[in-house]
């Protein structure tokens, strides 16, 4: 794609409604460095933002007992996008905020696919030795509205020594296929391959479903190779071999797992982005960091900010401002590289101060004396998919 960029342009500004829900522990803190640089990006790129900030998480519900569905609900509805900080709170019982909010945002937005690429950044450090950036660009498709996750099972005799828990995975052919089809899109957009991770071996009913979905909807494909890898395997071949994957389409569970290990792989929970995009424009799509809300670190300014800001890159992309979001990410890239670790005091500044070099640094790409990061953004894919 050839990028032309107007640094202070006086092109009339597109207009975005973003909703921002900073949330508990870190959320606040990382998603503050991310406005920081959306404020920068939109002055420099000449389109602006009409933000409205939710109060919602842990005090908001200790307070009023409110989670996602009503007014909350109500105020994110009609926004272009949602910037999401974490949430989760030790004052809370672990499921309350992560189930009633988190998981009934992403089901009750239909969306359908987390995406969440696992980047190893040139000069970014890696627990992997010896892998490079050339080795390590790949992109999962999680689905995001079911399997494990839509909170269906019973206990019987729960307490005793005969307790039994029973909990469901639903996996619909329309849910399949959907995030199947994305996958196949975005593959098209990048270096053509889609590998399906599952475990057809043990879970067979779900497992024959993905696979007949995946080599129906492949028909459609015919340009994009495909192949299929266990997730057992998958948790091999990630950290040894990463080179073999271009686009990996899974169901929920699977990929909130493997992307964790995507994670490490790249540098640390501090630097995963991710997307949670409705398909179908019928509700807005949320971009939040992959970590959670770290309350061992909340407040202390030793959170990297790198992941949110790289999601808010993946907003901007999803918004049709992939020029911006490129620049973003290759200013999220350029302070990584020069940092001696990428979590706490090894950041070399606080929460903050690493905030304000990003966005110091978008200045500098955006007058061209920083060069684009080279390779295929993903923000370019992203971009292409959703127009295909
Ligand atoms: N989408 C979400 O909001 C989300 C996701 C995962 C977990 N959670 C919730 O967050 C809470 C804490 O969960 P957890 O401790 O298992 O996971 P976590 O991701 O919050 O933290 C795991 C570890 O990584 C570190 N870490 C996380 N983000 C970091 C960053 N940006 N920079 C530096 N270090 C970072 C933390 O200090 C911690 O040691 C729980 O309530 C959990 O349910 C929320």
């Amino acid at each position: 794609m050839e990028i032309t960029m107007t640094a202070g342009s006086t092109t009339p500004a597109r207009t975005y409604s973003l909703a921002v829900v900073p949330g508990d522990g870190i959320g606040p803190e990382v998603t503050g460095c991310a406005l920081a640089v959306l404020g920068k990006a939109e002055e420099l790129f000449g389109f602006a933002t009409e933000r409205e900030h939710i109060q919602a998480g842990a005090q908001h519900y200790v307070a009023t007992g409110e989670l996602f569905a009503g007014p909350i609900e109500e105020s994110l509805r009609g926004k272009d996008a949602i910037l999401f900080g974490s949430m989760g709170d030790p004052s809370v019982t672990p499921g309350i905020l992560e189930r009633g909010f988190i998981l009934a945002m992403r089901q009750g937005f239909e969306q359908a696919v987390n995406l969440r690429p696992v980047r190893l950044y040139p000069g970014v450090k890696t627990p992997i030795a010896d892998l490079s950036p050339e080795r390590c660009d790949l992109v999962i498709v999680r689905e995001n509205t079911e399997g494990a996750y839509v909170g269906r099972g019973s206990t019987v005799h729960a307490g005793t020594k005969n307790a039994v828990a029973i909990q469901e995975s639903v996996n619909t052919r329309a849910g399949v296929e959907r995030v199947i089809d994305y996958a196949f899109r975005l593959a098209a957009s990048r270096r053509k391959k889609l590998t399906l991770c599952h475990k057809t071996n043990i879970l067979v009913e779900a497992g024959r479903l993905w696979s007949d979905t995946m080599a129906d909807v492949a028909k459609r494909y015919p340009e994009v190779e495909t192949d299929y890898v266990h997730v057992d395997a998958m948790c091999f071949h990630l950290p040894i071999s990463p080179e073999r994957f271009d686009v990996v389409v899974t169901d929920n569970l699977f990929g909130d797992i493997i992307t964790d290990l995507g994670a490490v792989i790249q540098g640390g929970l501090g630097v995963a982005a991710s997307a949670n995009l409705n398909l179908d424009g019928s509700a807005p799509s949320m971009f939040e960091a992959i970590h959670g809300s770290a309350p061992d670190i909340a407040g202390m300014g030793l959170a990297n900010p790198a992941g949110a800001v790289l999601s808010l890159a993946m907003c901007l992309a999803h918004l049709g401002e992939p020029v911006a979001a490129h620049a973003v990410e290759t200013a999220v890239v350029e302070v990584l590289g020069s940092m001696e670790g990428l979590a706490g005091a090894a950041m070399g500044g606080t929460t903050i101060e690493v905030g304000q070099r990003i966005v110091t640094a978008l200045e500098a790409v955006a007058k061209g004396k920083t060069p684009l990061l080279a390779g295929q953004s993903i923000m370019e894919a992203m971009a292409a998919a959703k127009n295909k």
